[in-house]
């Protein structure tokens, strides 16, 4: 059998691409034949555009979605920036999936709260849309989303939350830091939506995914309703190169945050300083 190297990307196609903000973008992607990427929710792909480089991207579609699976871009340097270039029909080298994601069957029986800030919401939501698909649902317990976003200009997924916000097996809950024109809604940091929930702690797992800032917050307001640290998953983003636990640069101490995250369980890396800042 022929071996893979880990190191080669297999040229993909975009096959759409939808602006979503001003400097976030979703695309389709390809793998050739249409193969299945086979991954888990939380993993990511290396993605790269010759002559410009790679990045690290997380997956956002759920594996249950055929054929294709989606990442959202957010125009921050050279590799995003070329990748907000292409148009349908262009190609990008894909190394992946990579990394642990989160374990399905260990949430089963589970109330699961969802805490997403800003670019957290695509890799959370590949796991949302494993729970909530038709053929899963009942697996689950209570699905409980809480979004937040600095401002609505800021929201991602606006056809998609719409419909989970329409679904009586969603509890689905939304924040924008400060409000600007035509909005209505709650008004405050996403942590300030964990208080007013009423959770049944024998059952509840939290998942967790933003910005640095975010972390730190969320888990006290976890702790505060009574959740424990073993109940808390984390999913953390650090500077990567090469994915597959060789170069050293996602390294927090022993921890080599390309292979044993990004998703961790927050009990099992409490006590690594540099983890959560
Ligand atoms: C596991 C993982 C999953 C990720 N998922 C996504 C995703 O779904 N969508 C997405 O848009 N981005 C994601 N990122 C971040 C993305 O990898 C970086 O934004 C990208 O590598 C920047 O490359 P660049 O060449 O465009 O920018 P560069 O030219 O390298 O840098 C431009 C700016 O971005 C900053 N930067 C570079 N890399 C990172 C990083 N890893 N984290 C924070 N800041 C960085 C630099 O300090 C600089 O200010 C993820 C990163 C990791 C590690
Ligand atoms: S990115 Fe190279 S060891 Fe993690």
């Amino acid at each position: 059998m022929e071996m893979k190297n880990i190191y080669t990307p297999e040229i993909a196609d975009i096959t759409r691409i939808e602006k979503m903000t001003e400097i976030e973008t979703l695309y389709d992607v390809k793998l050739p034949g249409g193969r299945d990427l086979g991954h888990v929710p939380g993993q990511f792909v290396q993605v790269s555009l010759f002559g410009v480089g790679e990045a690290p991207i997380s997956i956002c579609s759920s594996p249950m979605a055929k054929g294709l699976f989606q990442m959202v871009v957010r125009r921050v340097g050279n590799v995003t920036e070329a990748i907000h270039r292409l148009s349908p029909g262009d190609k990008v080298g894909i190394r992946g999936p990579f990394g642990k994601g989160f374990c399905t069957e260990e949430l089963e029986g589970k109330d699961i709260v969802f805490v997403a800030a800003g670019l957290g919401l695509p890799p959370l939501r590949s796991l949302i849309n494993t729970l909530i698909d038709q053929k899963n649902r009942k697996k689950f317990g209570r699905v409980i989303i809480l979004y937040g976003a600095k401002t609505q200009a800021e929201f991602l997924f606006n056809d998609e939350r719409a419909s989970w916000q329409s679904r009586a097996d969603v509890e689905y809950h939304v924040t924008v830091d400060r409000a600007t024109d035509g909005w209505s809604g709650h008004v405050g940091v996403i942590t300030t939506l964990i208080p007013d929930l009423n959770l049944d702690l024998g059952k509840t797992v939290a998942a967790i995914c933003g910005p640095p800032v975010v972390y730190k917050f969320a888990i006290l307001a976890l702790h505060s309703k009574g959740v424990r640290d073993e109940q808390i998953y984390v999913s953390l983003e650090r500077r990567m190169k090469c994915g597959v636990g060789k170069c050293g640069h996602c390294q927090i101490n022993n921890i080599y945050v390309c292979q044993e995250g990004p998703v961790f369980n927050y009990g099992r890396i409490r006590d690594l300083k540099e983890a959560i800042r």
